[in-house]
């Protein structure tokens, strides 16, 4: 009785034996504890457009370490694979476990956040609003698909001419307002900063400075409300900002609407720091931290602006988008800068068509 045990003991550990011979290493040291389906992402973030502007969102919304998974979207499909192949390389020193690329918007699905930087760039002698058209044609394929696979996003617009495409990108998509957000003049405050810093021997987040309205040529130097460390600057020089100034500070303004041609002009194009300005609103939207940053949400009813356009102002990020905007105490010349820049920007919009 005990032998016929034991050959059955031995039988039995023979079996064992060659399953585990014939397992996969992968199962060999891996014992699995839960085998339900995969868990959505929670933060992730898709960027469309892997242009310049779009890897340079890319990298540096990987380096802030706020996503569990970075989607990637373009119609050229080998520079899609190598861009999303070339950041997979790298995962050793990022913290996104998943990085996925596609050009159907189904690698989309679950996002929380979606930067739009895909576009078509001006031709020589195209006028501004035949650009519009050409983005708005485009725009018309990707914002309903982005909708589709993620209904409750919030969508950051970054492709230029970025006021109005934000608009067009509100319009179709049926999304809330506050849930529509254009890069707008973060960047050009973000340089402003840079600028007035520098001629102040100071670090940019010491000094505090606002652009505001239209992102580029019209846009609105908020001169009554800069200072550092509480010392409003007009107090110091009642002429800061205007042509009487002896010491040409709004110089510093024109540096900065012109720094983008500048930049074009030596390098081909602007990537670094519009990246980091994006990355750095995701991080108020993902983490809800009620931060002000200047960007561009609808403005219809605010500073004696009647039609909708979308043009920036100071606007409270948390998780549900722009959860308010601040009353900024503007002086008349201010005021009426903010609206010519609205009449233009409508100007623009009212000519498109298929909206
Ligand atoms: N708002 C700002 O402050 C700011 C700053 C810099 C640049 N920009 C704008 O960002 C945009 C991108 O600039 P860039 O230098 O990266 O241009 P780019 O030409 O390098 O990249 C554009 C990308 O969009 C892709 N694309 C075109 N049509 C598409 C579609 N239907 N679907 C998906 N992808 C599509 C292209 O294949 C390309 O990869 C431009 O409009 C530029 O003016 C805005």
């Amino acid at each position: 009785m005990l032998i016929s045990w034991w050959f059955l003991y031995l039988a039995a550990r023979n079996i064992i034996d060659q399953t585990l011979d014939m397992a996969s290493v992968l199962q060999k040291l891996i014992m699995p504890m839960f085998s339900g389906p995969a868990e959505p992402p929670r933060n992730k973030v898709t960027v469309v457009g892997v242009g310049q502007v779009g890897m340079a969102c890319a990298i540096s919304i990987l380096l802030r370490e706020f996503c569990d998974e970075l989607a990637l979207v373009d119609v050229m499909e080998d520079k899609l694979k190598g861009e999303m192949m070339d950041l997979q390389h790298g995962s050793l020193f990022l913290k996104t476990p998943k990085i996925v690329a596609g050009k159907d918007y189904s690698v989309t699905a679950h996002s929380r956040i979606v930067v739009v930087t895909a576009g078509v760039r001006q031709q020589e002698g195209e006028s501004r609003l035949n650009l519009v058209q050409r983005n708005v044609n485009i725009f018309k394929h990707i914002i309903p698909q982005i909708v589709r696979y993620s209904p409750n996003c919030i969508l950051i617009v970054v492709s230029n001419p970025v006021d109005v495409l934000t608009y067009v990108t509100w319009k179709l998509s049926g999304l809330p307002k506050h849930r529509v957000i254009g890069s707008g003049t973060n960047l050009d405050s973000a340089r402003f900063r840079y600028l007035m810093a520098e001629r102040l021997g100071i670090h940019p987040s010491s000094f505090n400075g606002w652009i505001l309205g239209e992102h580029g040529d019209s846009s609105v130097p908020v001169w009554s409300g800069a200072n550092v460390a509480g010392v409003n600057l007009q107090n110091l020089n009642p002429d800061i900002g205007t042509d009487a100034d002896q010491e040409n500070w709004t110089e510093t303004h024109r540096k900065v609407v012109d720094s983008a041609y500048e930049v074009i002009k030596l390098k081909g194009y602007t990537n670094w720091a519009i990246g980091l300005s994006v990355a750095d609103l995701i991080e108020s939207l993902m983490k809800n931290l009620n931060r002000i940053h200047p960007v561009s949400t609808m403005v219809k009813g605010m500073f004696g602006i009647g039609d909708e356009v979308y043009l920036s102002l100071p606007c409270v990020l948390n998780s549900n988008g722009v959860s308010s905007v601040v009353n900024m105490t503007l002086t008349d010349d201010e005021r009426a800068q903010l609206k010519r820049s609205a009449d233009t920007l409508w100007n623009i919009q009212r000519d498109l068509k298929d909206l």
